[in-house]
Protein backbone atom coordinates (compact mmCIF):
# COMPACT_ATOMS: atom_id res chain seq x y z
CA UNK A 1 0.00 0.00 0.00
CA UNK A 2 1.36 3.54 -0.84
CA UNK A 3 1.65 6.03 2.10
CA UNK A 4 0.01 9.06 1.66
CA UNK A 5 0.80 11.82 -0.63
CA UNK A 6 0.03 14.51 1.62
CA UNK A 7 0.37 14.71 5.63
CA UNK A 8 0.05 17.07 8.32
CA UNK A 9 2.49 16.45 11.54
CA UNK A 10 1.72 18.67 14.59
CA UNK A 11 4.54 18.58 17.10
CA UNK A 12 7.24 18.55 14.49
CA UNK A 13 9.59 20.42 15.68
CA UNK A 14 10.09 17.98 18.63
CA UNK A 15 11.63 15.14 19.48
CA UNK A 16 9.49 12.15 17.69
CA UNK A 17 7.77 14.29 15.72
CA UNK A 18 11.08 15.91 13.92
CA UNK A 19 12.49 11.90 13.69
CA UNK A 20 9.11 11.19 11.73
CA UNK A 21 9.20 14.04 9.56
CA UNK A 22 13.00 12.82 8.57
CA UNK A 23 12.00 9.49 8.19
CA UNK A 24 8.42 10.31 5.89
CA UNK A 25 11.00 12.90 4.05
CA UNK A 26 13.45 9.80 2.84
CA UNK A 27 11.28 7.28 2.54
CA UNK A 28 8.18 9.00 0.83
CA UNK A 29 9.13 11.06 -2.28
CA UNK A 30 6.20 12.43 -3.30
CA UNK A 31 4.65 12.99 -0.17
CA UNK A 32 4.00 16.76 1.06
CA UNK A 33 4.33 17.23 4.43
CA UNK A 34 3.24 20.70 6.49
CA UNK A 35 4.27 20.85 10.34
CA UNK A 36 2.09 22.48 12.35
CA UNK A 37 3.97 23.26 15.90
CA UNK A 38 3.50 25.95 18.51
CA UNK A 39 7.58 26.15 19.21
CA UNK A 40 6.81 25.05 22.98
CA UNK A 41 10.16 25.12 24.98
CA UNK A 42 10.05 21.69 23.65
CA UNK A 43 9.96 22.86 20.03
CA UNK A 44 13.19 23.27 18.12
CA UNK A 45 13.09 24.60 14.38
CA UNK A 46 17.19 22.79 14.47
CA UNK A 47 15.50 19.48 14.74
CA UNK A 48 14.26 20.25 11.48
CA UNK A 49 17.33 21.81 10.61
CA UNK A 50 17.77 21.40 6.11
CA UNK A 51 14.29 20.19 5.35
CA UNK A 52 12.73 22.98 5.91
CA UNK A 53 14.30 24.75 2.89
CA UNK A 54 12.79 22.11 0.94
CA UNK A 55 9.43 22.70 -1.25
CA UNK A 56 7.79 19.63 -0.22
CA UNK A 57 8.03 20.99 3.48
CA UNK A 58 5.70 23.54 5.19
CA UNK A 59 6.47 25.26 8.44
CA UNK A 60 3.49 26.70 10.15
CA UNK A 61 4.02 27.91 13.97
CA UNK A 62 0.77 27.73 16.18
CA UNK A 63 -1.16 25.81 18.04
CA UNK A 64 -3.78 23.34 17.61
CA UNK A 65 -5.82 24.30 20.21
CA UNK A 66 -6.70 27.20 17.46
CA UNK A 67 -9.52 26.10 15.09
CA UNK A 68 -8.27 28.99 12.50
CA UNK A 69 -4.47 27.84 12.44
CA UNK A 70 -5.67 24.30 12.26
CA UNK A 71 -8.38 24.56 9.58
CA UNK A 72 -5.83 26.35 7.67
CA UNK A 73 -2.97 23.59 8.13
CA UNK A 74 -5.21 20.74 7.45
CA UNK A 75 -6.02 21.75 4.09
CA UNK A 76 -5.18 19.61 1.25
CA UNK A 77 -3.99 16.73 3.67
CA UNK A 78 -4.67 13.64 3.22
CA UNK A 79 -3.26 12.31 6.99
CA UNK A 80 -3.07 13.41 10.04
CA UNK A 81 -0.40 12.53 12.35
CA UNK A 82 -0.83 14.53 15.82
CA UNK A 83 2.56 13.96 18.00
CA UNK A 84 2.29 17.88 19.38
CA UNK A 85 1.35 17.52 23.10
CA UNK A 86 2.77 18.66 26.58
CA UNK A 87 5.02 15.43 27.57
CA UNK A 88 7.12 15.74 30.35
CA UNK A 89 5.95 14.29 33.73
CA UNK A 90 7.67 16.03 36.35
CA UNK A 91 6.50 19.40 34.65
CA UNK A 92 2.50 18.90 34.59
CA UNK A 93 3.04 17.86 38.55
CA UNK A 94 4.51 20.97 38.86
CA UNK A 95 0.94 22.52 36.52
CA UNK A 96 -0.99 20.84 34.69
CA UNK A 97 -3.11 23.09 32.97
CA UNK A 98 -1.06 23.72 29.75
CA UNK A 99 -1.23 19.57 29.33
CA UNK A 100 -4.86 19.46 29.66
CA UNK A 101 -5.00 22.71 27.06
CA UNK A 102 -2.71 20.65 24.67
CA UNK A 103 -3.30 17.11 24.98
CA UNK A 104 -7.12 17.05 25.72
CA UNK A 105 -8.67 20.36 23.91
CA UNK A 106 -6.09 20.50 20.88
CA UNK A 107 -6.79 16.93 20.37
CA UNK A 108 -10.51 17.75 20.77
CA UNK A 109 -9.88 20.48 17.84
CA UNK A 110 -8.13 18.49 15.69
CA UNK A 111 -10.49 16.10 15.63
CA UNK A 112 -13.14 18.51 14.80
CA UNK A 113 -11.30 19.72 12.04
CA UNK A 114 -9.61 16.92 10.64
CA UNK A 115 -13.63 15.65 11.12
CA UNK A 116 -14.99 18.85 8.61
CA UNK A 117 -12.13 18.51 6.20
CA UNK A 118 -12.54 15.37 5.63
CA UNK A 119 -9.18 13.38 5.91
CA UNK A 120 -8.77 9.29 5.08
CA UNK A 121 -6.60 8.84 8.47
CA UNK A 122 -5.92 10.51 11.99
CA UNK A 123 -3.18 9.07 13.52
CA UNK A 124 -3.33 9.65 17.42
CA UNK A 125 0.19 9.02 19.20
CA UNK A 126 -0.45 8.33 22.61
CA UNK A 127 1.29 6.48 25.51
CA UNK A 128 1.87 3.33 27.07
CA UNK A 129 1.50 5.81 30.60
CA UNK A 130 -2.27 5.85 30.02
CA UNK A 131 -2.60 1.88 31.54
CA UNK A 132 -0.86 3.27 34.61
CA UNK A 133 1.91 1.02 36.35
CA UNK A 134 1.86 -2.90 35.01
CA UNK A 135 1.87 -5.32 38.25
CA UNK A 136 3.65 -8.55 36.64
CA UNK A 137 1.59 -8.39 33.51
CA UNK A 138 2.08 -6.82 30.16
CA UNK A 139 -0.54 -4.07 28.85
CA UNK A 140 -2.73 -5.08 26.17
CA UNK A 141 -4.54 -2.95 24.21
CA UNK A 142 -7.48 -4.18 26.15
CA UNK A 143 -5.94 -3.36 29.64
CA UNK A 144 -8.22 -0.30 31.38
CA UNK A 145 -7.38 3.38 31.06
CA UNK A 146 -5.61 3.90 34.83
CA UNK A 147 -3.38 7.35 34.37
CA UNK A 148 -1.46 8.18 37.26
CA UNK A 149 -0.52 11.64 36.90
CA UNK A 150 -1.53 14.72 35.14
CA UNK A 151 0.18 13.92 31.88
CA UNK A 152 -1.21 10.72 30.95
CA UNK A 153 -4.53 11.52 32.18
CA UNK A 154 -4.16 14.46 29.78
CA UNK A 155 -3.49 12.03 27.45
CA UNK A 156 -6.08 9.71 28.34
CA UNK A 157 -8.63 12.28 27.75
CA UNK A 158 -7.27 12.74 24.08
CA UNK A 159 -7.75 8.90 23.56
CA UNK A 160 -10.95 8.81 24.60
CA UNK A 161 -11.80 11.97 22.53
CA UNK A 162 -10.48 10.07 19.93
CA UNK A 163 -12.53 6.87 20.11
CA UNK A 164 -15.62 9.40 20.90
CA UNK A 165 -15.13 10.54 17.36
CA UNK A 166 -14.46 7.62 15.82
CA UNK A 167 -17.68 6.06 17.36
CA UNK A 168 -20.05 9.19 16.74
CA UNK A 169 -18.54 10.78 13.31
CA UNK A 170 -16.97 8.00 12.04
CA UNK A 171 -13.40 10.07 12.09
CA UNK A 172 -10.87 7.34 11.07
CA UNK A 173 -9.17 7.36 13.34
CA UNK A 174 -6.23 5.07 14.84
CA UNK A 175 -4.47 5.45 18.47
CA UNK A 176 -1.00 4.46 18.90
CA UNK A 177 0.48 3.62 22.33
CA UNK A 178 4.31 3.62 22.77
CA UNK A 179 6.79 2.96 25.56
CA UNK A 180 9.98 5.37 26.34
CA UNK A 181 11.51 6.40 23.25
CA UNK A 182 14.99 7.27 22.97
CA UNK A 183 17.34 8.56 20.17
CA UNK A 184 18.40 11.85 18.60
CA UNK A 185 17.20 15.13 19.38
CA UNK A 186 15.50 14.55 22.88
CA UNK A 187 14.89 17.29 24.98
CA UNK A 188 17.60 17.47 27.90
CA UNK A 189 14.67 17.26 30.14
CA UNK A 190 14.42 13.76 29.72
CA UNK A 191 15.72 10.59 31.63
CA UNK A 192 18.21 9.47 29.21
CA UNK A 193 19.20 12.38 27.55
CA UNK A 194 19.85 14.24 30.78
CA UNK A 195 21.96 11.84 32.28
CA UNK A 196 23.71 11.35 28.93
CA UNK A 197 24.73 15.11 29.04
CA UNK A 198 25.48 15.55 32.93
CA UNK A 199 28.47 12.45 32.20
CA UNK A 200 29.44 14.42 29.66
CA UNK A 201 29.72 17.82 31.87
CA UNK A 202 31.02 15.90 35.35
CA UNK A 203 27.75 16.43 36.75
CA UNK A 204 25.35 14.12 39.13
CA UNK A 205 23.16 11.67 37.49
CA UNK A 206 19.54 12.23 39.74
CA UNK A 207 18.07 8.93 40.13
CA UNK A 208 14.26 8.95 41.26
CA UNK A 209 13.92 6.95 44.28
CA UNK A 210 15.47 3.32 44.87
CA UNK A 211 16.29 3.52 40.80
CA UNK A 212 14.48 0.26 40.20
CA UNK A 213 11.29 1.71 38.59
CA UNK A 214 11.04 -0.04 34.70
CA UNK A 215 10.78 1.50 31.25
CA UNK A 216 10.32 -0.22 27.84
CA UNK A 217 12.71 1.84 26.14
CA UNK A 218 12.17 1.99 22.16
CA UNK A 219 14.86 3.25 19.98
CA UNK A 220 13.03 6.10 18.66
CA UNK A 221 13.52 4.75 14.18
CA UNK A 222 11.73 1.62 15.65
CA UNK A 223 8.84 3.54 16.65
CA UNK A 224 8.71 5.93 13.55
CA UNK A 225 8.35 2.58 11.52
CA UNK A 226 5.45 1.51 13.60
CA UNK A 227 4.04 4.62 13.31
CA UNK A 228 4.52 4.27 9.73
CA UNK A 229 2.75 1.15 8.92
CA UNK A 230 -0.12 1.60 11.11
CA UNK A 231 -1.13 5.11 9.26
CA UNK A 232 -1.19 2.94 6.87
CA UNK A 233 -2.31 -0.30 7.17
CA UNK A 234 -3.63 0.17 10.84
CA UNK A 235 -7.07 -0.73 11.25
CA UNK A 236 -9.29 2.24 11.76
CA UNK A 237 -11.03 2.54 14.97
CA UNK A 238 -8.74 0.50 16.96
CA UNK A 239 -5.51 0.66 19.04
CA UNK A 240 -1.74 -0.12 18.93
CA UNK A 241 0.46 -0.92 21.55
CA UNK A 242 4.35 -0.17 20.42
CA UNK A 243 7.33 -1.54 22.77
CA UNK A 244 10.61 -3.23 21.98
CA UNK A 245 9.19 -6.03 24.57
CA UNK A 246 12.00 -5.50 27.28
CA UNK A 247 11.50 -3.61 30.55
CA UNK A 248 14.73 -2.76 32.67
CA UNK A 249 15.44 -0.63 35.61
CA UNK A 250 16.48 3.17 35.70
CA UNK A 251 19.85 2.07 37.84
CA UNK A 252 20.71 -0.55 34.95
CA UNK A 253 20.17 2.06 32.16
CA UNK A 254 22.24 4.51 34.19
CA UNK A 255 25.01 2.39 34.87
CA UNK A 256 25.17 1.66 31.18
CA UNK A 257 25.09 4.61 29.90
CA UNK A 258 28.24 5.57 32.71
CA UNK A 259 30.03 2.71 31.25
CA UNK A 260 29.97 4.03 27.48
CA UNK A 261 31.30 7.44 28.91
CA UNK A 262 34.16 5.75 31.06
CA UNK A 263 36.04 6.92 32.67
CA UNK A 264 32.67 9.78 33.25
CA UNK A 265 33.47 11.38 36.46
CA UNK A 266 30.00 11.39 37.31
CA UNK A 267 28.21 9.90 40.01
CA UNK A 268 24.71 8.20 40.17
CA UNK A 269 22.70 10.35 42.80
CA UNK A 270 19.69 8.47 44.50
CA UNK A 271 17.21 11.81 45.04
CA UNK A 272 13.71 12.40 46.33
CA UNK A 273 11.30 10.43 44.51
CA UNK A 274 8.65 11.91 41.45
CA UNK A 275 4.98 11.73 43.07
CA UNK A 276 2.76 9.03 42.29
CA UNK A 277 5.97 7.77 40.20
CA UNK A 278 4.66 4.34 37.88
CA UNK A 279 6.49 1.78 38.75
CA UNK A 280 6.79 0.21 35.99
CA UNK A 281 5.78 -0.22 32.27
CA UNK A 282 5.60 -3.18 30.36
CA UNK A 283 4.42 -3.89 26.65
CA UNK A 284 2.78 -6.52 24.91
CA UNK A 285 2.85 -5.40 20.67
CA UNK A 286 1.76 -8.59 19.40
CA UNK A 287 -0.97 -7.30 17.96
CA UNK A 288 1.71 -4.62 15.83
CA UNK A 289 3.76 -8.02 15.24
CA UNK A 290 1.01 -9.45 13.23
CA UNK A 291 0.98 -6.37 11.52
CA UNK A 292 4.75 -6.63 10.22
CA UNK A 293 6.70 -5.23 12.36
CA UNK A 294 9.52 -5.50 14.47
CA UNK A 295 12.31 -3.75 16.03
CA UNK A 296 15.71 -2.91 14.24
CA UNK A 297 17.67 -1.83 16.99
CA UNK A 298 18.78 -3.41 19.96
CA UNK A 299 19.02 -1.35 23.58
CA UNK A 300 22.30 -1.67 24.20
CA UNK A 301 23.42 -0.65 20.57
CA UNK A 302 20.69 2.02 20.19
CA UNK A 303 22.10 3.32 23.58
CA UNK A 304 25.46 3.82 22.00
CA UNK A 305 24.39 5.25 18.79
CA UNK A 306 22.43 7.58 21.37
CA UNK A 307 25.24 8.44 23.46
CA UNK A 308 27.61 9.27 20.06
CA UNK A 309 25.13 11.90 19.20
CA UNK A 310 25.10 14.10 22.03
CA UNK A 311 28.78 13.56 21.92
CA UNK A 312 28.76 15.17 18.37
CA UNK A 313 26.19 17.42 18.80
CA UNK A 314 26.60 19.34 22.12
CA UNK A 315 25.91 22.81 20.18
CA UNK A 316 22.75 21.73 20.19
CA UNK A 317 22.14 20.38 23.83
CA UNK A 318 24.14 23.31 25.08
CA UNK A 319 21.98 25.54 23.63
CA UNK A 320 18.94 23.44 25.09
CA UNK A 321 20.44 23.74 28.06
CA UNK A 322 21.41 27.28 28.85
CA UNK A 323 18.64 29.74 29.92
CA UNK A 324 15.23 28.89 30.86
CA UNK A 325 16.57 25.31 31.63
CA UNK A 326 19.39 26.31 33.72
CA UNK A 327 16.40 27.97 36.17
CA UNK A 328 13.76 24.62 35.95
CA UNK A 329 16.73 22.44 36.63
CA UNK A 330 17.68 24.09 40.22
CA UNK A 331 14.18 24.15 40.94
CA UNK A 332 13.86 20.73 40.33
CA UNK A 333 16.69 19.36 41.06
CA UNK A 334 18.70 21.77 43.45
CA UNK A 335 17.43 21.03 46.72
CA UNK A 336 17.01 17.19 45.94
CA UNK A 337 20.64 16.80 44.83
CA UNK A 338 21.83 18.49 48.12
CA UNK A 339 19.74 15.94 50.11
CA UNK A 340 20.37 12.83 47.99
CA UNK A 341 22.59 9.88 48.49
CA UNK A 342 25.10 8.87 46.31
CA UNK A 343 25.59 5.38 44.92
CA UNK A 344 28.25 3.04 46.01
CA UNK A 345 29.86 1.41 43.02
P1 LIG B 1 8.37 16.73 22.69
O1 LIG B 1 8.03 17.38 23.98
O2 LIG B 1 9.79 16.54 22.32
O3 LIG B 1 7.68 17.55 21.48
C1 LIG B 1 6.38 18.04 21.55
C2 LIG B 1 6.20 19.03 20.41
O4 LIG B 1 4.84 19.51 20.43
C3 LIG B 1 7.10 20.27 20.53
O5 LIG B 1 7.68 20.56 19.29
C4 LIG B 1 6.13 21.37 20.94
O6 LIG B 1 6.52 22.67 20.49
C5 LIG B 1 4.84 20.91 20.28
N1 LIG B 1 3.65 21.45 20.92
C6 LIG B 1 3.35 21.49 22.25
N2 LIG B 1 2.16 22.07 22.44
C7 LIG B 1 1.67 22.37 21.20
C8 LIG B 1 0.46 22.97 20.74
N3 LIG B 1 -0.48 23.39 21.60
N4 LIG B 1 0.28 23.10 19.41
C9 LIG B 1 1.25 22.71 18.54
N5 LIG B 1 2.39 22.16 18.92
C10 LIG B 1 2.61 21.98 20.24
O7 LIG B 1 7.58 15.37 22.69
P2 LIG B 1 7.95 13.91 22.12
O8 LIG B 1 8.70 13.19 23.15
O9 LIG B 1 8.49 14.06 20.75
O10 LIG B 1 6.48 13.27 22.06
C11 LIG B 1 5.68 13.38 20.89
C12 LIG B 1 4.38 12.65 21.12
O11 LIG B 1 4.62 11.29 21.42
C13 LIG B 1 3.56 13.20 22.29
O12 LIG B 1 2.20 13.17 21.92
C14 LIG B 1 3.83 12.22 23.42
O13 LIG B 1 2.74 12.17 24.32
C15 LIG B 1 3.99 10.94 22.64
N6 LIG B 1 4.84 9.92 23.28
C16 LIG B 1 6.12 10.20 23.62
C17 LIG B 1 6.94 9.21 24.14
C18 LIG B 1 8.37 9.48 24.52
O14 LIG B 1 9.02 8.59 25.10
N7 LIG B 1 8.96 10.61 24.20
C19 LIG B 1 6.43 7.92 24.31
C20 LIG B 1 5.09 7.68 24.00
C21 LIG B 1 4.32 8.68 23.45
O1 LIG C 1 6.22 5.73 28.59
C1 LIG C 1 6.05 6.73 27.63
C2 LIG C 1 6.34 8.07 28.23
O2 LIG C 1 7.76 8.12 28.44
C3 LIG C 1 5.93 9.25 27.36
O3 LIG C 1 4.54 9.24 27.20
C4 LIG C 1 6.38 10.59 27.98
O4 LIG C 1 6.07 11.66 27.13
C5 LIG C 1 7.88 10.52 28.18
O5 LIG C 1 8.33 11.70 28.84
C6 LIG C 1 8.25 9.30 29.02
O6 LIG C 1 7.76 9.41 30.38
P1 LIG C 1 8.65 8.96 31.62
O7 LIG C 1 8.19 9.68 32.81
O8 LIG C 1 8.74 7.49 31.70
O9 LIG C 1 10.07 9.50 31.08
P2 LIG C 1 11.26 10.29 31.81
O10 LIG C 1 12.36 10.39 30.80
O11 LIG C 1 10.81 11.55 32.44
O12 LIG C 1 11.68 9.28 32.96
C7 LIG C 1 12.06 7.94 32.68
C8 LIG C 1 12.31 7.25 34.02
O13 LIG C 1 13.45 7.83 34.64
C9 LIG C 1 11.16 7.41 35.01
O14 LIG C 1 11.02 6.22 35.79
C10 LIG C 1 11.63 8.57 35.90
C11 LIG C 1 13.14 8.40 35.91
N1 LIG C 1 13.90 9.67 36.04
C12 LIG C 1 13.63 10.67 35.18
C13 LIG C 1 14.29 11.87 35.26
C14 LIG C 1 13.97 13.02 34.31
C15 LIG C 1 14.91 9.78 37.01
O15 LIG C 1 15.17 8.84 37.79
N2 LIG C 1 15.59 10.96 37.08
C16 LIG C 1 15.32 12.02 36.26
O16 LIG C 1 15.98 13.08 36.39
Amino acid sequence: MAFFESILVTGGAGFIGSNFVRRVFKRHRRCRITILDALTYAGNLENLASLLDDERVTFVKGSITDPQVVRTATQGCEAVFNFAAETHVDRSIAEAGTFIQTDVFGTYTLLRVASEVGVKRFVQISTDEVYGSSHGEDFTEATPLTPGNPYSASKSGGDLMCQAFFNTFETPVVITRSSNNFGPYQHVEKFIPLFITNAIEGKDLPLYGDGLHKRDWIYVEDNCSALELIGMRGVTGDVYNIGAGKSQTNLSVAEKILEILRPARSRIVFIEDRKGHDRAYEMDSSKLHKLGWKTEFAFDEALEKTVAWYKDNEEWWRRVKSGAFRDYYEQHYGDRLRKGKAHDV
